[in-house]
């Protein structure tokens, strides 16, 4: 693992990752990079969503566009979930306003198993990319990320985005042999992925299991939580820490912790003391709901002060969104926020 930066040793995102006493509650966005800024709207003209994921000049540029504008605790390594996948050689693409759509489903046993396994040298862009991020970064820790094996799966079964997940359930209920090959195959790309952003200079991880909340327990405990132990079980080797996040997933928070997580994730709709009690030991992430930047900015500011007095119960506390920035979000509404939620005095 390459030399952390000394400055690193006194980030509140990892204070209040691992538990420990923080001077106030750190905060970022998930999709802090994005549509909603004009600078990144103007790097992006004319170049697809793929390709500027493996151009390191814009992944760098990208990535530290809302550290800049903001002043977060931690940046998001700007990428796909899809990314992995592209780079050992599935035909997909991102499309605008819609999201990553494949060329040929997933269905049969052998399509799994003509999947190759990621290797770094799929991926030397990322690793240029991340290396220069830390450096020019200091301070603020890289957040680095990979989607878990159900949420992957869903666009890879799917052909493109669902609301249902109906095909990918219908594997994982019918097909227990393709199911658990493709659960295998995309943890270890995942894993693979992960290890490479670390092995570069991330200082923690989050898992994306955005879809996961279209699952009852019982499926999820039997069916997807194994497949993304063993890729957080694989980062908890690195020693990095390891956020593990999912929409609609408040009965699924408990399992999501056990799963092998230092923090669960948590999004708006469940209330951040519930979320509390049920990760027991573990730091949580979250949980403003997005759409209340579009409010007054006192609304805005009142929930946030909710929500930072929720966490102090928690062992760590990072405040977030519930899920990410929506596209057509006033960036001065977050800026606000970001100073409101420094600015709240913790004693
Ligand atoms: O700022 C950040 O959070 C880092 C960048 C990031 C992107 N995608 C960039 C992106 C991250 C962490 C992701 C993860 C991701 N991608 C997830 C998990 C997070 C979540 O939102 O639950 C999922 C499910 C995807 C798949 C995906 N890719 C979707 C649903 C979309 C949006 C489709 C749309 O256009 O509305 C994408 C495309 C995408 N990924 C964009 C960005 C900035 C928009 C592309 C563009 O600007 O044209």
């Amino acid at each position: 693992m390459p030399e952390q930066h000394p400055a690193l040793a006194d980030s509140a995102f990892l204070k209040a990752v691992r538990g420990e006493p923080v001077p106030h509650t750190p905060v970022w966005f998930m999709r802090q990079a994005g549509r909603s800024l004009p600078e990144y709207l103007a790097v992006r003209e004319g170049v697809g969503m793929l390709e500027s994921c493996m151009t390191p000049e814009l992944v760098v540029e990208i990535t530290l566009q809302p550290v800049r504008r903001y002043g977060v605790d931690a940046a998001i390594f700007f990428s796909d979930i899809v990314l992995p996948l592209k780079a050992v050689g599935v035909d997909l693409d991102i499309k605008p306003g819609v999201g990553p759509v494949v060329a040929h489903p997933v269905r049969t046993l052998d399509d799994v198993e003509r999947i190759p396994d990621l290797t770094p040298e799929h991926v030397p862009y990322i690793t240029e990319s991340v290396r220069t991020l830390v450096g020019e970064l200091g301070g603020t820790p890289l957040i680095g990320f990979a989607g878990a094996p159900f949420t992957v799966a869903s666009y890879l079964v799917e052909g493109g985005p669902s609301k249902e997940h109906a095909l990918t359930k219908a594997m994982m209920f019918g097909a227990p042999d393709v199911w658990d090959a493709l659960m295998r195959k995309i943890a270890g790309i995942s894993a693979a992925y992960l290890e490479v952003q670390v092995e570069a200079g991330a200082s923690a991880v989050q898992l994306f299991d955005s879809w996961a909340g279209a699952l009852t327990p019982r499926d999820y405990r039997e069916h997807v939580m194994p497949h993304s132990s063993r890729v957080l079980e694989r980062i908890g080797a690195t020693g990095v820490p390891r956020i593990h996040f999912g929409v609609g997933t408040t009965n699924l928070l408990g399992l999501m912790g056990e799963a092998g997580a230092d923090v669960v994730g948590v999004d708006w709709r469940t209330p951040l003391d519930a979320a509390i009690a049920t990760v027991g030991d573990r730091s949580v992430q979250g949980n403003l709901d997005p759409t209340l930047v579009f409010a007054p900015a006192e609304v805005m500011t009142a929930r946030a002060a909710e929500v930072i007095e929720a966490g102090r119960a928690a062992r760590g506390h990072v405040f977030n969104l519930g899920h990410g920035v929506i596209p057509s979000t006033d960036p001065d509404q977050l800026k606000r926020l970001t100073d409101f939620v420094q600015g709240y005095a913790l004693s």
